[in-house]
């Protein structure tokens, strides 16, 4: 696909003037996401929610993390039921956005097992300082349990006991971008192009690391995914999320015993390395408005990906996690009770008619299977003893 030229941000000639004239693909993502003057999120300039650029669950109402509190409470309990030897429970985020889910979280574990008040604390891992200004001014309002910030370097150092959350963030790291044309393969760059005094950036075919060619060798060799796939056309372009095997090898040394939940945009290697799919699953978010050209306002857009199922149950088994099992948004949601909350609207009077819709058309938009209920949950566990057994409420038969 060729994208439409893009004018290149006064900020960005010089991040990419001063690594030579061009970068990858990978850098590009991170800078237009996370560099700390300009980046989108790193400047705090992105929303999040119904009147931001994009919709995640929690944005929509609490329902979300009042659903995902029966599950993390499950967990919380099984712990303690456990022998582990532990004070507190951590409840951690990665990737908190606008602080949303921490707080109603929070809220609903502490309203549904009150027991659990003075045994847990909240741990909200945010990489963007703009973002975490925000999530400071929703957080910091919870009074029954400790909040605080802190990092995976610093975690490392005094691991915990709990549950980790990382609802649609993984999206966000940045990928690289592989082309396989001819019968080569190359990595994508971007680079500047200069016309009549104007900057505009423009897509370029580097070399690939040998960590691409790592990448490419370990997934044929042990998920049988072939690069490229038979049948493509004469230009073939995906991605691969490089970062998430060292996050999970750093979250594993995070948690002593627990469990892990990462719910994200995701799919299988056959649909996702498919012949069909000739330009990798990438997009750029803003305002609500979805497009395929990633160059577009650099800096002013959420650049999302999608993570490949198998590749990602792999980096985690191959760093120190169990796997607990894995299921779409939707099915999970309604494992968990949701229809018990669509079925109480009924009960509303009609002077609450106009919250009720909103309310059902939230519950109705995170099982929408075109839409969030699509969305997959992973679940891993870490456990020291090896006789830890945590529930799976959210891979049970639907509560009708
Ligand atoms: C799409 S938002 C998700 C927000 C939130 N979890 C939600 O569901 O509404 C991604 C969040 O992850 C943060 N982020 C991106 N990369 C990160 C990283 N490596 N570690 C921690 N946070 C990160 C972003 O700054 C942003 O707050």
């Amino acid at each position: 696909m060729i994208d439409p030229i893009a004018r290149c941000p006064e900020w960005l000639i010089d991040r990419i003037v001063n690594r030579g004239g061009s970068i990858s693909f990978y850098e590009y993502m991170d800078l237009v996401l996370n560099d700390p003057e300009n980046g989108f999120y790193a400047t705090g300039k992105l929303k999040i929610g119904k009147s931001g650029d994009f919709c995640t669950s929690p944005s929509l109402s609490n329902d979300f993390a009042r659903l995902l509190a029966i599950q993390v409470v499950d967990w919380l309990l099984d712990l303690e039921k456990s022998k582990i030897d532990s004070e507190l429970f951590s409840i951690i985020e990665i990737g908190p956005g606008e602080g949303t889910l921490s707080r109603d979280l929070i809220m609903e574990i502490v309203e549904i097992a009150p027991a659990l008040t003075n045994k847990i604390e909240l741990i909200l891992v945010e990489l963007n300082f703009g973002m975490r200004r925000r999530q400071e001014k929703v957080v910091n309002n919870l009074k029954d349990v400790n909040c605080r910030w802190s990092n995976i370097e610093d975690l490392i150092l005094r691991p915990v006991n709990g549950v980790i959350i990382a609802n649609e963030v993984l999206d966000a790291f940045p990928v690289e971008r592989l082309i396989f044309s001819g019968s080569k393969v190359f990595r994508q760059g971007v680079s500047l192009k200069k016309i009549n005094d104007v900057y505009f950036l423009e897509f370029v075919d580097l070399k690939p690391t040998s960590e691409i060619i790592e990448f490419l060798e370990e997934s044929n060799s042990l998920l049988k995914i072939e690069f490229p796939p038979k049948h493509i056309c004469d230009r073939w372009v995906t991605e691969w999320h490089c970062d998430v095997q060292s996050w999970l090898a750093k979250l594993s040394k995070v948690l002593i015993n627990g469990s892990l939940l990462i719910v994200d945009y995701a799919m299988e290697s056959k649909r996702y390395y498919n012949a069909m799919r000739n330009d990798g699953t990438l997009i750029s978010y803003r305002d609500q408005v979805a497009t395929p050209n990633l160059l577009k306002d650099a800096g002013l857009c959420d650049l999302t990906a999608h993570l490949c199922i198998e590749s990602t149950i792999n980096y985690a088994l191959t760093n120190g996690w169990k796997f607990m099992g894995e299921t779409r948004q939707g099915q999970a949601l309604l494992a968990l009770g949701l229809s018990t909350f669509l079925y109480s609207l009924q009960n509303i009077s009609s002077n609450d008619l106009s919250a009720a819709l909103n309310r059902r058309e939230s519950l109705l938009r995170l099982v929408d299977p075109m839409g969030l209920g699509d969305f997959r949950w992973m679940a891993f566990q870490k456990d020291n003893s090896n006789d830890l057994i945590l529930g799976k409420r959210f891979l049970e038969e639907p509560i009708s």
